[in-house]
């Protein structure tokens, strides 16, 4: 840990701020200048990269849910996840017209993820990955107004959400920029495509518990149509998952250089040709 940089280099004046509580924030480990040992490091003009490279991400993600400090301390605990509140607001849309908040959001189920593949481009650097979750669940707590499938919905309390056998296509753009001596990737768009084999929600409260029988009836109807509502829901469902993936991919790729993932990786000088080299202010 030592070794790794650090933005508070004059120790006397860092001393002096920590006596004011001034330099608890800058003193954090802005980037890793040393290899950590969870992550294997792979060459991508070898052969077997793309085999190399799943077990490299594989072993990124298995850290992550051991717990990554630097990671940790501004996004929180993996699995849990504990994601910021969702305001979702969806009109003119004929499946649903519906606004719904959720808060105290907490994901499960991430210490389970399992990288099938991850593909790097050699042209752009972008990344294909895939990845397989057998169960997550998200609990919340929700508003709802609106309809979903000619359905009226309101109410507000307590809410789950169980999705089984997810299959995750992960579509991500970096742009290569230098850092301390190092390449990094910069995130600049995160796509995804999901797949699974069974939703199973429940509302609690619906219609702010104004018939218990039409609540379990409507949650059952949910759960027997969930491919519909799935689908009705999909641009929330997307937003959402891409905007977490976002964050939480710009914090990793921001503190750990690609040269420890790619061994071989072009400076970006290389790759973009000196025209487009965006180095270190
Ligand atoms: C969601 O929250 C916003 C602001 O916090 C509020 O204006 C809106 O009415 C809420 N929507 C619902 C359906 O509760
Ligand atoms: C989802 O299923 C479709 C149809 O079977 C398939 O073409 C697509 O590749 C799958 N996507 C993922 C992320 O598994
Ligand atoms: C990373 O990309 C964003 C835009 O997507 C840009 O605003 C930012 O300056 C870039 N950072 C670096 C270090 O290249």
């Amino acid at each position: 840990m030592g070794s790794r940089h650090q933005n508070c280099v004059p120790l006397g004046i860092c001393g002096a701020l920590i006596a004011l509580g001034l330099c608890l924030k800058v003193a954090a480990v802005e980037y890793y200048t040393e290899k950590p040992s969870f992550l294997p490091s792979c060459r991508i003009y070898e052969p077997g990269f793309t085999k190399c490279s799943t077990n490299t991400v594989q072993k990124l993600i298995d850290q992550l849910v051991v717990g990554i400090p630097e990671i940790a301390q501004s996004f929180g605990s993996f699995d849990p996840m504990h994601v910021k509140d969702i305001a979702f607001k969806q009109d003119n849309n004929e499946v649903a017209t519906i606004r719904a908040n959720l808060t105290d959001v907490v994901i499960k189920g991430f210490a389970q993820t399992k990288i099938k593949e991850s593909r790097v481009s050699k042209k752009d650097f972008s990344w294909q990955t895939k990845i397989y979750l057998p169960k997550m669940r998200l609990d919340a707590k929700y508003q709802m107004a609106g309809r979903i499938l000619l359905i009226p919905l309101s109410g507000s309390g307590n809410m789950f959400i169980e999705i089984e056998n997810l299959d995750i296509l992960l579509l991500t753009k970096t742009q290569l920029y230098e850092k301390g001596g190092f390449t990094f990737d910069n995130v600049t768009s995160v796509r995804v495509q999901l797949n699974m084999t069974r939703v199973r929600t429940h509302l609690d409260n619906l219609f702010n518990g104004r018939s218990k029988e039409v609540e379990r009836s409507t949650n059952q109807f949910f759960n027997d149509n969930w491919r519909d509502f799935y689908e009705a829901l999909k641009p929330l469902i997307y937003q959402t998952v891409e905007s977490l993936l976002f964050n939480l991919m710009s914090k990793v790729f921001n503190l750990i250089p690609a040269n420890f993932f790619v061994e071989d990786i072009p400076t970006s000088k290389k790759l973009y040709g000196t025209g487009k080299s965006i180095t270190d202010p």
